[in-house]
């Protein structure tokens, strides 16, 4: 390996924590679609940084904002009012179509103030008997890292020596309306937390319906519904939200991520008024949430997505994508599946979930040029930048059918 790229990776070996496992690249610059490694070598970002980067690497428009605020003022935590934040409210609350938003930092905040939310007015509006309340989860569900998150998990790499666990949670099977409504018949359920696809499992689609269904009967049986959003939200999946695909409006909604287009951590919860006013001054905040710096950022990150038409473009490179994928998957034994939506797509390779297939398979991408990384050990998922053109998606889909066919020779 060469040496600029050998120090920088000797370094995070020597002196970070070894919580991750990175492709063997150093990143040093990002445009649009593309990011080049320290030796000048250019790729397609196929990870948009977990899906982050939807706006894509660097936005002009929204740089430009970050870099005007930033000489201005960044932080003046909520003990002030700033001249930013009340404009930001009311333009995500406008744009989302919510009575009131409340402003965090990364996902898993997010995910944190949904259930604090939730619990509150499962006491207070629903009535249920103190430290009771319950949130239904599924199995498969990804929101984060801290104690509460882990404590929803069935995937042992997340929860196992980090007990005690939080309790107030169950989980049930994924894409099973049965299997929820039997949940709900508890009446202490406040609510239940769901991504609309599971993006971490290995973006898993659940079938037509699912999403409505979950809408029918959390108003049958007052329950909470909170679209965990962080990864599907904001044009990802081809439309706004992924919600959007079906008469299925989420009394919480959960945002992050693509929220600041990549720039900064910023996270949004969003509610009506009879679930957010629950929450009273001094019962939940957080000294980075609605600074001014994470206000402009994200106001011009979600212009930018209406301004560019994110929304239209993901769905038409998304379907591009996966016919280009689906005939390649009629061609090779490897790839077992190919689904998604919009721009959030998998592989599936035919191989079990402790194989190196998938990680070889983005070695050799990396090597022609593109880089995107496996979660579960046999799934490769692929997020690019939701400004990708149709030529783009043609030269880097050449790439991954080349990566697959070379791979296939060699072993
Ligand atoms: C669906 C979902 N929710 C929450 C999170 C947590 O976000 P963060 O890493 O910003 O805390 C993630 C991260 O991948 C996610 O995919």
């Amino acid at each position: 390996m060469i040496d600029i790229s050998k120090r920088a990776i000797d370094l995070e070996n020597k002196y970070g924590a070894h919580n991750y496992h990175p492709l063997p690249v150093v990143l040093s610059k990002g445009e649009g679609i593309y990011v080049w490694d320290v030796e000048g070598k250019k790729y397609f970002d196929y990870l948009s940084a977990y899906s982050a980067v939807n706006q894509g690497h660097c936005h002009p428009k929204i740089i430009s904002c970050l870099s005007d605020q930033a000489k201005k003022l960044t932080l003046t935590s909520r003990a002030f009012y700033n001249d930013t934040l009340g404009e930001y409210e009311k333009f995500i609350t406008e744009y989302f179509k919510y009575d009131k938003v409340l402003p965090m930092n990364t996902g898993v905040e997010g995910g944190e103030t949904a259930n604090k939310i939730a619990r509150k007015w499962g006491y207070e509006v629903k009535g249920i008997e103190e430290n009771k309340a319950k949130i239904i989860f599924v199995n498969g569900n990804f929101w984060g890292r801290t104690l509460a998150a882990i404590s929803t998990s069935d995937d042992p790499l997340s929860y196992k020596g980090f007990g005690p666990y939080m309790p107030g949670y169950e989980t049930i099977p994924y894409n099973d309306l049965d299997a929820l409504e039997k949940s709900f018949k508890d009446k202490n359920v406040c609510a239940f937390m769901v991504e609309p696809i599971q993006g971490e499992a290995g973006v898993v689609v659940p079938e037509e319906g699912y999403l409505s269904g979950i809408r029918t009967l959390c108003d049958k049986y007052n329950v909470l519904f909170i679209a965990d959003e962080v990864q599907t939200g904001i044009g990802r999946t081809g439309k706004m939200l992924a919600t959007d695909y079906e008469d299925a409006r989420p009394d919480i909604l959960i945002l992050g991520k693509a929220l600041s287009g990549g720039v900064l951590p910023v996270s949004a919860v969003l509610a009506d008024d009879e679930i957010m006013m629950c929450i009273r001054p001094g019962e939940h905040g957080s000294t980075f949430g609605g600074n001014p710096l994470a206000c402009v950022v994200a106001k011009s990150a979600l212009e930018v997505v209406k301004d560019e038409n994110l929304v239209g473009n993901a769905l038409l490179r998304g379907n591009q994508f996966r016919d280009r994928l689906k005939n390649l998957s009629n061609e090779s034994e490897l790839v077992k599946k190919v689904r998604g939506k919009g721009l959030l797509n998998a592989i599936v390779i035919d191989d079990d979930e402790d194989s190196s297939t998938a990680w070889n398979i983005c070695m050799k991408m990396k090597d022609n040029g593109l880089i995107a990384k496996p979660t579960h050990g046999n799934i490769i998922r692929f997020a690019p930048p939701l400004v990708i053109s149709e030529s783009e998606v043609d030269e880097s889909c050449e790439i991954i059918e080349q990566s697959i066919k070379e791979f296939s020779k060699s072993n």
